[in-house]
């Protein structure tokens, strides 16, 4: 193979891989992408301090994970810096990942009725946002250490309504 043959490999290759980032970056897909997680409630969990401040929240700020936990039967997750998680996949590789069950409160349902479309979406959205920033905390199974902050998911008060229905 002749050196001017080699460069021409290397400038398709280089091309495919433009091309690749080119459809991740395509602004139609981004703006549908952020249309999805914001209808979709994304950032309620996902967003630092979304549910309290919604959209006042800014955007370079959106989907880096949560430190504070949720606590039930379950054990304690925490939502996911969805920009590292998606930085570690491709497209296609996500679109399988998306539909997988995750534990509560994570309503796994949306993402698995989602089409595949609309989850190629999100993801252009996603790797569009840039600085992933740190993972969010582990799972702790049930009756394991928690070290943060977390929000007991459990019915409150069933002594007190059945008390006061006698
Ligand atoms: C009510 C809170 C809540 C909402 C709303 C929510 N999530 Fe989650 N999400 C979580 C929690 C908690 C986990 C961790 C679950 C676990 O540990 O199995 C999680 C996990 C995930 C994961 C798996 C990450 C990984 O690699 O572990 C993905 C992907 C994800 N969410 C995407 C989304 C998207 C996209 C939306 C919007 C359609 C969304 N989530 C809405 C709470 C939420």
């Amino acid at each position: 193979m002749n050196k001017r043959r080699v460069m021409g490999l290397a400038g398709l290759v280089a091309l495919c891989a433009f091309n690749v980032g080119a459809q991740a970056g395509d602004p139609a897909q981004v703006d549908r992408g952020r249309y999805l997680v914001t209808i979709a409630g994304c950032n309620d969990c996902h967003t630092p301090g979304f549910m309290e401040k919604n959209l006042a929240v800014p955007e370079k700020d959106w989907l880096r994970g949560s430190a504070v936990g949720f606590q039930g039967p379950w054990g304690t997750t925490y939502a996911a810096n969805l920009r590292r998680v998606l930085a570690g996949l491709t497209a296609a590789q996500w679109v399988e990942y998306a539909r997988l069950q995750r534990r509560p409160p994570m309503p796994s349902y949306a993402l698995q009725r989602m089409s595949s479309d609309d989850l190629q979406a999100i993801y252009a959205y996603v790797r569009s946002l840039g600085d992933p920033g740190d993972a969010a905390p582990a799972y702790v199974p049930p009756g394991g250490v928690v070290t943060t902050p977390y929000l007991v998911m459990v019915p409150q008060g069933a002594e007190q309504a059945a008390a006061n229905a006698r």
